[in-house]
């Protein structure tokens, strides 16, 4: 039987990496990606990988993309839709004969009652459950990559990181330990990780300004963190629509209420490797942060 794997959202910040740690493992890697020709930097960090268009518009591109596929990393974009995608995903793997689904969920998808973006990968979490295909949930807190895709700017041109976060903590995680996770749970000849759900964070729980302080310490740079008023915050954000900025800001609320610096030892566990620190992060991504002379 030959190990066929589909990565969907492969030329996002998970899927991305995922296509690099899923390589020279003996397996045939697919990446499905909205456009072909935004997917052909992928060809640089696995020259065997195969692109195929996916796009969760056209279940025709569903179809094909899953054609010969065993094993699936199903990766959902964040959108008001990701509930509709996630089945619609998980019914033409279920039609393509597809056995082993890793799902990149969230932290905290199965507390009740939650909050909205828990409840919506949990959503789509019980739909995998009930399809009786072989799952594995994977529940990473928040990506260590948000400073490079959502603060970098700030950073470059300011040396400041604006949150609303106040002195919360939070126990981020590299992506690339989320992608190596995956990649060795999808490449195990076992069923040992089938029916589990796995909650994924960094080694430490740091607060903004220590963030700040270490990106800072890679840039030979300062970098300074500005705490926001959730109220200013809000404005900030009047250009996204208001489901993702009031999901946003619940999820703000929750880490400054301490909910969100849990520190689990499941990457080690399953990796054998320790999961990247913030400081390492910062120093690989440095460039990113360096002010433009
Ligand atoms: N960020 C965090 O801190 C965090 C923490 C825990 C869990 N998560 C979860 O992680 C997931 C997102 O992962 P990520 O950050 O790696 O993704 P991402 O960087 O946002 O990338 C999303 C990917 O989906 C593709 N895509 C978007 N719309 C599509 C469509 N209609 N058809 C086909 N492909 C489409 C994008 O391609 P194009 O760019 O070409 O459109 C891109 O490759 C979400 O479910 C989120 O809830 C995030």
């Amino acid at each position: 039987m030959s190990n066929t794997i589909l990565v969907t959202g492969a030329t996002g910040t998970v899927g991305t990496e995922s296509i690099k740690a899923l390589s020279n493992r003996g397996l045939t890697v697919r990446a499905g990606v909205h456009s072909l020709i935004k997917g052909d930097r992928l060809k640089q960090l696995n020259p065997d990988v195969q692109l195929v268009e996916l796009d969760y518009d056209k279940p025709q591109t569903l179809q094909v993309a899953l054609t010969g596929v065993n094993r699936l990393f199903l990766i959902t974009p964040f959108t008001e839709d990701q509930v509709a995608i996630g089945q619609r995903v998980i019914d033409a793997a279920k039609q393509a004969g597809v056995q082993h689904i890793v799902r990149l969920s969230v932290a905290g998808a199965a507390v009740e009652p939650g909050i909205q973006l828990g409840r919506w990968h949990r959503e789509v979490e019980k739909y995998l459950e009930q399809s009786g295909i072989p799952f594995t949930h994977l529940r990473p807190g928040s990506f260590m990559q948000n400073f490079v895709n959502y603060n970098a700017d700030s950073i470059c041109q300011e040396g400041k990181i604006y949150m609303p976060l106040g002195e919360a903590k939070v126990s981020y995680i590299d992506a690339r330990d989320i992608a190596a996770t995956a990649a060795q749970i999808l490449s195990a000849d076992t069923t040992e990780h089938h029916g589990k759900a796995y909650e994924l964070s960094g080694p430490q729980a740091l607060g903004i300004a220590e963030a700040a302080a270490a990106i800072g310490q890679a840039t030979g740079q300062p970098v300074h963190y500005v705490d926001v008023p959730e109220e200013t915050a809000r404005q900030a954000m009047d250009k996204a629509p208001t489901w993702m900025r009031d999901a946003m800001l619940e999820l703000y609320r929750l880490s400054k209420a301490g909910y969100t610096a849990n520190i689990t030892t499941t990457v080690e566990d399953i990796t054998g490797c320790a999961p990247h620190t913030f400081e390492q992060f910062a120093q690989h991504n440095s460039h990113r942060f360096k002010a433009k002379s």
